[in-house]
């Protein structure tokens, strides 16, 4: 069956790296389809961690080859730091990895673009990670963007710069009060990183194609979550990309029958990281136990999580969208010390119940979550690999999230180390 993809069904920070990097040893290809060095996919082997922000998170395995595709927005310096990284810690990547030509570049303006406009007293602040990726597929959409393919072609890599920064640069000079960018400080740097990225630049839609086409196993690996979705989520605090599944297909150049299999991430209880409705948000004690338990600071920016019970009713809304097919729970462990455990079933808004998520995200600002109550298990289920072996009160938390979600949970994290995973029949 050759293409699965991995989806986050939350606002990203699911575990998705842990749950890649398990599925990997079963695959011949992973894939990431979307976002940029915003990501930070966590994954630990034999005690020792490593954090991937570009690359797919199956470069812990040999001999599966990883690609980044069209869809991703690559940062040159971003993307080179990470395979220096794990070159100096003895992974082989070269041969390994490859990335589209037709990948967008993050350029040196989008980052202080992005930064520029979060620090900017007027306009809606989103709580970016400041990497550049909404101005990066700004221009992408805009069709002002450069590609990794164009680090090649100097004299239009040059043009293109010029052309982008005579925009950017009032920008900077009118409406942010800062210096302008230099098209030539710019080209020295990027066309400096051309010869080091030559290697890694390939066909990836091509190869992608050619390996659905020979019944190869491939794993789609999607950054952030459904509802940072571009499309699908709580615009405008969403990132600029397409994490939902169909991302995948856009993202990588492949049809749509060749993807057999959507696997959801879905986190125990909840986190978001900058603004943006979160209906179970714990602004208490509980949220900070949460955070603490869970060790919710994000991976690419330190910043502390916003945390909260499961919302069963986003988690609903992303399965049907993804069409999700089995869940990966993670992190189930960190309910571990409580005694009940709040998921939230459905919504208030002016009085009303809601089953479903507004389809508008003013309402989801102000809907007042429902709650039901579960027992808590107050023991340790760290480290658990056998479904039989949980206690029965997380058997009933897990039963109950599939009938509110609509999906089967499959996989169960019960730790960060691949083998704290609890495979289902
Ligand atoms: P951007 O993707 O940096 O533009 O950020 C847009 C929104 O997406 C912000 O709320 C970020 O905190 C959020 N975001 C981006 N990447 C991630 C991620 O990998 N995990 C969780 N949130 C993310």
């Amino acid at each position: 069956m050759p293409v699965t993809a991995i989806v986050g069904v939350q606002w990203g920070d699911e575990g998705k790296g842990k749950i890649v990097d398990m599925l990997a040893q079963r695959m011949d290809i992973v894939a990431r389809y979307q976002g940029g060095a915003n990501a930070g996919h966590t994954v630990v082997v034999d005690g020792e961690k490593f954090v991937l922000h570009l690359i797919p998170s199956g470069i812990l395995h040999r001999g599966v080859q990883c690609l980044i595709g069209a869809g991703v927005v690559l940062d040159p310096e971003a993307f080179l730091s990470e395979v220096e990284g794990l070159k100096g810690r003895g992974i082989p990547v070269e041969g390994a990895l490859y990335v589209s030509g037709r990948a967008h570049l993050i350029m040196p303006y989008h980052k202080r673009l992005d930064r520029a406009a979060e620090s900017s007293a007027t306009g809606t602040k989103i709580g970016t990670t400041g990497r550049g990726i909404g101005p990066a597929y700004a221009d992408k959409a805009a069709r002002v963007g450069l590609r990794v393919a164009d680090l090649f072609r100097p004299d239009y890599f040059r043009a293109r710069v010029a052309q982008a920064l005579e925009s950017k640069n009032i920008l900077f000079g009118h409406v942010y009060k800062e210096a302008a960018s230099s098209v030539d400080e710019i080209c020295a740097a990027y066309l400096g990183y051309a010869e080091q990225i030559r290697p890694y630049v390939a066909d990836v839609g091509g190869m992608l194609r050619a390996a659905v086409a020979a019944g190869k196993r491939v794993l789609a690996e999607g950054a952030q979550g459904a509802l940072l979705d571009i499309d699908h989520g709580t615009y405008p605090f969403v990132t600029s990309s397409a994490p939902c599944v169909g991302g995948a297909l856009t993202g990588l150049g492949i049809p749509p029958k060749a993807l057999t299999r959507v696997i959801g991430v879905l986190k125990a209880y909840s986190t978001r990281v900058g603004e943006g409705p979160f209906p179970t948000e714990l602004d208490d004690g509980v949220g900070e136990r949460l955070r603490a338990a869970g060790g919710e600071y994000g991976a690419t920016t330190g910043r502390p999580r916003r945390c909260g019970w499961l919302d069963a009713v986003a988690g609903r809304y992303s399965v049907a969208v993804n069409g999700v097919d089995d869940l990966a729970l993670t992190k189930l462990d960190v309910l571990d010390d409580f005694a009940e455990i709040n998921v939230c079933v459905a919504y208030e808004l002016d009085g009303k119940r809601l089953e479903d998520i507004p389809d508008d995200t003013e309402p989801l600002e102000r809907v007042k979550p429902v709650y039901e109550t579960l027992p808590g298990w107050k023991c340790s289920t760290a480290g658990v690999d056998k479904y039989l072996d949980l206690p029965s009160a997380a058997r009933r938390y897990i039963d109950r999230v599939e009938e509110l979600v609509r999906a089967k949970v499959s996989i169960v994290s019960t730790g960060e180390s691949r083998a704290a995973t609890i495979i289902r029949k």
